[in-house]
């Protein structure tokens, strides 16, 4: 079966085609992602209603690039109906304006399947997804899987391991969200552990915006933190030994923003103590993730460890788990995306929609849910 996905939780516009096998094996036909950093970087973060409006400029484009990479884009000349669409897409005029030539001019895909986010994200920016997806659904008549962002975070894993032995413990670790998730099947999930106020990635790209560094924060703390090594400043790291699964980042972006406040200008703008800051912050923030993941997996018999989310991409995140695995728990499995599969992509709700295909619905019911729970 063949299909669809969209993805607009938070400032990337997402979208993948798959053809997924009876046995489960997975064939890419597109992935393409289109990222607003640019216009963010100015502002130093998302701004979710300029966000949205970015998401309704570029969706129809990534859409036919995606249909077009995967021989799914034919001409034709189709009479539509445009006043239900008109009263879907009532709060998303820019988009309204761009899908209704789009639908006109080319011919249903041979698509069995949409599979969209519907939360957890950024209200606006889901919304313009969730209302892109029911006026496809709508016009091409094909049902719709809604997929839960965090989930997809996991189940991308699958891509490239069809076979995960479960129970799974994973760690999701993205700019809005911290989690560590007991998954005992695909679909049943208890959420052991979250951050009780700032996610991981927020606290990289919070930091790193105090370090006058450019956004999103993550990538940049990670490069500087190659040329130095941690220890010679040294930060809190929050909830180390609790017994809790819960994490507490802000404590920490408070501790680099005072320490950085008692320096003067001409250290603050010095490569070398950027580079140590960048260091310890990257340091501090993986010590709390790989001590909390690897005693819940203990704990709960994991057999397999999976990373997910944007904050996955971080390489030595991945290096230092994967040789803490291998000391304390050497008979299980350390999974983690391809590093452009970390962040926000297509893929990974496609993969999603099709691990959930039983569960499509027709448009109508269809909702985006900000605050959407894994389990
Ligand atoms: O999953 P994602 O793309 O979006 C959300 O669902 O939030 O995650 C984005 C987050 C940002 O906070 C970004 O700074 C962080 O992932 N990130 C990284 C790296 N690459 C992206 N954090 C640390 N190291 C990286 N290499
Ligand atoms: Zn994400």
């Amino acid at each position: 079966m063949k299909i669809l996905a969209i993805e607009t939780s938070c400032d990337d516009t997402g979208i993948a085609v798959i053809e997924a096998s009876k046995t489960g094996d997975f064939k890419v036909l597109s992935n393409f992602v289109s990222s607003q950093i640019e216009i963010h970087k100015k502002y130093g973060g998302v701004f979710p209603t300029m966000a949205k409006r970015e998401h309704q400029k570029n969706l129809v484009p990534v859409l036919v690039q995606a249909l077009a990479e995967s021989g799914l884009l034919e001409r034709n000349k189709n009479s539509i109906k445009t006043e239900e669409i008109a009263s879907i897409l009532e709060r998303e005029k820019i988009l309204y304006k761009k899908a209704i030539p789009f639908l006109k001019k080319y011919r249903k895909p041979g698509i069995d399947l949409i599979a969209v986010t519907n939360g957890p994200g950024l209200e606006p920016c889901l919304w313009v997804g969730v209302n892109f997806a029911k006026v496809l659904s709508l016009v091409w008549n094909i049902p719709i899987v809604p997929v839960n962002h965090i989930e997809s975070h996991i189940l991308v894993n699958y891509l490239n391991n069809k076979a995960i032995k479960l129970p799974a413990v994973s760690l999701v670790v993205s700019g809005g969200h911290t989690q560590i998730i007991l998954m005992k099947k695909i679909g049943e999930y208890q959420i052991l552990g979250e951050t009780r106020d700032d996610a991981a990635g927020e606290c990289f790209d919070k930091s790193a915006k105090i370090l006058g560094l450019a956004y999103p924060g993550g990538p940049e703390i990670s490069r500087l933190a190659e040329k130095s090594e941690p220890g010679k400043i040294i930060f809190p790291r929050p909830m180390i030994n609790e017994k809790s699964y819960d994490f507490s980042f802000s404590g920490l972006k408070t501790a680099v923003l005072y320490h950085h406040k008692k320096q003067d200008r001409k250290i603050q703008k010095s490569k070398q103590y950027i580079q140590d800051m960048s260091a310890e912050i990257q340091q501090a923030i993986i010590d709390v993730l790989i001590k909390k993941t690897v005693r819940a997996s203990k704990e709960n018999d994991a057999k397999t460890i999976i990373l997910g989310g944007g904050v996955s991409a971080n390489h030595e995140l991945k290096t230092q788990l994967l040789i803490k695995i291998k000391q304390e728990m050497p008979e299980a499995d350390l999974l983690f995306p391809a590093t452009d599969h970390s962040t926000d992509n297509g893929l990974m709700t496609a993969v999603a929609g099709y691990m959930h295909r039983n569960k499509k619905t027709g448009w109508k019911c269809l909702k985006a849910d900000a605050n959407l729970r894994i389990s």
